[in-house]
């Protein structure tokens, strides 16, 4: 199994079929450090959590994972507490990705894996029939043979874009914002998130531990970083909180600040002859819903099962059908992220602000829209297979 790209999708797939005895290769485009350094999601379906503690990938998030029963969502100042654990059954997990990315390759790499980092100009060839990928390392060419590629690459890898057009169809819908986040050492404003909605604009409340704190708030996507100071920002997000937060926030010095674009974008179909994208390779959410990396851990999952399935029972199902099931999880997911981003961004028209409000009244005042916010966030919607 050649596997490319060193994400989370790529390492959790490359450590299920280690551990049910598949021969597999990572190759990764950029050095571990950089890969480790990118900040990226924080919060964990309770079934992304299982996931990686059956891949035996669990110990450090057992230890070190906050653990929330629920998050906040205002409109202005008026604030409603969605009590996921109590809604749904199960609570969040909040645990960087960057964190996950560390404990597998900490894994795979004390267990002999064959990692190659700085692979460059990589290749597909064959997917149809026999496959090879060829690339080069250390400056020389090298080539693997293998049965089946996992383009576990992002949406800018050669995966996706090694299969025909013709092949391929692709959704999207992208909006003029983006979100600029913000990595501090600093205690978080809340013991949860705080998803606000404020007339300046969307912002977010998040955190890594008790210690480290992320924030987001709503930008146009042609702002430059460059335009927002530390002080900018902070002062931005101060605007934007409830009072009652605003006035617990505490700042520092920015360890990270990057903006990220608000889109929806959806592959069909996710496999071609012996390649199967995984992962970002095949669809990108927005960030509201807190869905990107749980789907991506959801499709490594399957198609790790899909493919123990094909060596061990010599039963092509799994296979078969993955593609299908994987694109009625992003869909789900798509959903979801399109109508939490719906809900919380300001989209500069009053009869948009309308709906917003009571949107907001419907999930304060009846359970059965309540529900479906909490066990869609956490993983338990109509998609779950419980
Ligand atoms: C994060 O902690 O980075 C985070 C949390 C919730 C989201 C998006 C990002 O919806």
């Amino acid at each position: 199994m050649a596997i490319i790209g060193g994400g989370p999708a790529g390492l959790l797939l490359s450590q299920l079929l280690h551990l049910s005895g598949v021969d597999n290769i990572i190759l990764e485009r950029r050095s571990r450090a950089h890969v480790e350094g990118r900040i990226r999601a924080g919060v964990l379906e309770s079934r992304t959590a299982e996931l990686l503690n059956r891949a035996r990938a669990g110990a450090r998030m057992q230890r070190d994972a906050l653990l929330h029963d629920g998050f906040n969502l205002c409109f202005g100042h008026d604030c409603l507490r969605v009590d996921v654990k109590a809604l749904a059954g199960t609570p969040l997990v909040v645990y960087g990705q960057t964190e996950i990315t560390r404990d597998l390759y900490d894994l795979r790499l004390g267990e002999g894996a064959q990692i190659v980092f700085e692979a460059e100009d990589v290749e597909l060839h064959g997917i149809t029939c026999k496959p090879r990928v060829t690339y080069r390392h250390d400056g020389e060419p090298r080539e693997i043979a293998c049965d089946f590629v996992a383009g576990c690459d992002g949406f800018h890898g050669i995966s996706r874009a090694s299969i025909p057009a013709t092949a391929l169809r692709l959704y999207e819908r992208s909006l003029p914002f983006g979100w600029l986040g913000v990595l501090s050492e600093t205690p978080p404003v809340d013991d949860e998130l705080i998803y606000s909605r404020s007339a300046r604009g969307f912002a977010l409340c998040s955190m890594r531990s008790r210690s480290l704190s992320r924030y987001y708030v709503q930008c146009p996507l042609s702002d430059d970083i460059d335009g927002w100071s530390d002080a900018r920002f902070w002062d931005e997000l101060r605007q934007r909180l409830p009072e009652s937060a605003a006035a617990r926030l505490i700042t520092g010095p920015s360890l990270e600040k990057s903006i990220a674009p608000l889109r929806s974008i959806v592959c069909e179909p996710m496999r071609f002859g012996r390649l199967f994208l995984a992962g970002d390779a095949a669809h990108i959410v927005p960030p509201t819903g807190a869905k990107g990396l749980n789907l991506a851990a959801a499709d490594a999952g399957e198609l790790a099962d899909a493919l123990v399935l094909h060596y061990r029972g010599h039963d092509d199902s799994g296979l078969d059908n993955y593609s299908a099931r994987s694109l009625r999880g992003a869909w789900a997911a798509v959903r979801f992220s399109w109508w939490m981003t719906m809900l919380t961004h300001p989209m500069g028209d009053e009869f948009s602000d309308q709906l917003q409000r009571v949107e907001f009244d419907m999930l304060r005042h009846s359970h059965a829209a309540a529900e479906l916010l909490a066990r869609n966030y956490c993983g338990m919607g109509l998609n779950a297979k419980v």
